[in-house]
């Protein structure tokens, strides 16, 4: 038997009922057979200080260690103001770091942002690329899954109801997978 596909997922909103998260518990019920998704929490994650970098906290090099043996990375990310979260880019510059030991380094990333506005996190996705690239990612460009006015989406026990956002998270974990196993070739 195959070994499965490993994918690394986290939420840039540490909020308990937050969208972003509700995005990323949907995934984990639509990836398909043969596809595993591992959720990371980063609430655990301290403030970015260069001074430790060498000798880092257990939680982050915890994370570092997860994103390394994933085969491929998700990312959900809500939007603060036009930009990504601090909690997210704080997480992301820790695993980036001791210069040399970037984690996130030739990883396939698929990316989703859902907002209360009408953008949907768009602003805030198109600076994530950005960073992907300075970590020299491989981002997955389509299918963009983008998700206005999200909490209408969700029902009260947190479970993404929307049938058309489901499907586009299908969508976007089909295309990282077949990202995923181009790049292993
Ligand atoms: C927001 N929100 C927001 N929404 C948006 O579409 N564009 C933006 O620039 C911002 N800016 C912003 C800043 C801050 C500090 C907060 C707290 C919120 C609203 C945001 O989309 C909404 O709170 C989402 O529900 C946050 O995602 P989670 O926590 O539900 O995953």
């Amino acid at each position: 038997m195959e070994k499965p596909i490993r994918i690394l997922g986290f939420a840039g909103s540490l909020r308990r009922d937050s969208c972003n998260k509700a995005l990323l518990r949907a995934a984990s019920e639509l990836v398909p057979e043969g596809v595993e998704l591992e959720v990371f929490d980063l609430g655990g994650i301290p403030l970015f200080n260069q001074d430790f970098e060498t000798e880092m906290p257990e939680t982050v090099k915890e994370f570092k260690r997860r994103i390394r043996t994933a085969d491929a990375i998700l990312i959900v990310t809500p939007e603060y103001n036009y930009s990504v979260p601090g909690v997210l880019k704080n997480a992301i510059d820790w695993a980036s770091r001791p210069y040399g030991d970037n984690s996130f380094e030739d990883k396939p990333v698929g990316i989703m942002s859902a907002s209360g506005g009408m953008l949907g996190g768009a602003r805030a996705q198109y600076q994530l690329r950005q960073t992907l690239v300075c970590l020299d990612t491989h981002p997955v460009n389509r299918p963009e899954v983008i998700v206005p006015f999200a909490s209408e989406k969700i029902d009260d026990r947190g479970r993404l109801a929307d049938e058309a956002t489901r499907q586009r998270i299908r969508e976007l974990l089909e295309s990282l997978i077949v990202w995923t196993e181009r790049l292993e070739k």
